[in-house]
């Protein structure tokens, strides 16, 4: 038996074009145009292209991105004056700053003077406890795609055993939070767990975070489980050719009912979730603008 691959390509496209209508007609009958401000510190290959897609999917859904392409000797102080600006700037509606940031500027510091009500990522801590405790928040991009993927794949989650490897600020543990909204009883494992593959063997629903190519076997994997593989890993042979894979090994997954390829599966939904965020940002920077969609 073979896993049915969960198509995270065809979910985004499908949100993206949702999007697309909701902002045409924002624009038309509101002339607000919603607006992200993406900075990008220094000149890691990896983040320039995660960014430059971020980019050309607001253009493409018809919204304004505004690129800040900084220097990697960028100091703290240059980068929250940005912020601010950014913050005060009405056409801008969401903030999303690149991470990882070079080491001589604080993250947490960084992350904290975006205004809460421009965090597109859903990385401030006042959107972090609003999610904690249940509150309008606004939510990690790609955890809330995962849970997409999810809903529309199982629908009622409730009661369901959900079992997150990784607990990261970014995935993890905001992907814990959505579960628990959901009424799923919620295993976490991380790298100090003695025995992972214990706890994802209980799981109904196993998303893996965990940044380690290939650590998940099939030997962690409940038979008819729905594995959400969040791992974007880059391996590099030594002919030079490199490829992207996930968290799960190859195979893996064959004896459970679902699983989300890599690449297309988790990664299409970050991005989406992201242009979702800043609508959402827009519309309530804008409440007038709100129920544009509602006639
Ligand atoms: N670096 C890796 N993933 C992300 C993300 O989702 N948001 C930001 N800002 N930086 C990242």
């Amino acid at each position: 038996m073979t896993a049915r691959l969960i198509d995270g390509r065809a979910r985004a496209a499908r949100l993206r074009a949702e999007l697309a209508r909701e902002v045409a007609q924002m624009r038309a009958d509101k002339g607000v145009m919603p607006g992200l401000a993406v900075v990008l510190i220094g000149a890691d290959p990896a983040s320039g292209i995660y960014v430059r897609s971020k980019v050309r999917a607001c253009e493409e859904t018809g919204m304004r991105s505004d690129l800040h392409a900084l220097s990697d000797s960028t100091s703290e102080a240059e980068l929250l004056a940005l912020i601010a600006r950014l913050n005060g700037d009405p056409t801008v509606h969401g903030i999303l700053v690149q991470l990882p940031l070079p080491p001589q500027i604080d993250r947490a510091r960084v992350l904290a003077a975006i205004s809460p009500d421009k965090d597109v990522d859903g990385f401030h801590p006042i959107n972090a406890g609003r999610l904690a405790t249940g509150q309008q928040a606004l939510v990690p991009c790609t955890p809330r795609g995962c849970m997409m993927l999810l809903e529309e794949e199982i629908g009622d989650l409730r009661g369901l055993t959900a079992c997150v490897i990784g607990c990261s600020p970014i995935v993890g543990r905001p992907m814990v939070q959505l579960l628990l909204h959901r009424d799923c009883s919620v295993l976490v494992a991380h790298k100090f767990t003695a025995d992972p593959g214990a706890l994802a063997r209980q799981a109904d629903i196993l998303v893996v975070a965990a940044g380690v190519p290939g650590l998940v076997t099939s030997d962690w994997i409940r038979p008819g489980a729905v594995v959400i593989d969040v791992g974007i890993n880059r391996i590099t042979r030594p002919d030079g050719s490199s490829n992207i894979i996930g968290d799960v090994a190859e195979g893996a997954a064959d004896l459970a009912a679902a699983i989300t390829p890599v690449p297309g599966g988790v990664g299409p939904m970050t991005i989406a979730c992201l242009l979702s965020n800043t609508l959402d940002a827009a519309r309530a920077a804008n409440p007038e603008a709100a129920n544009s969609n509602a006639a």
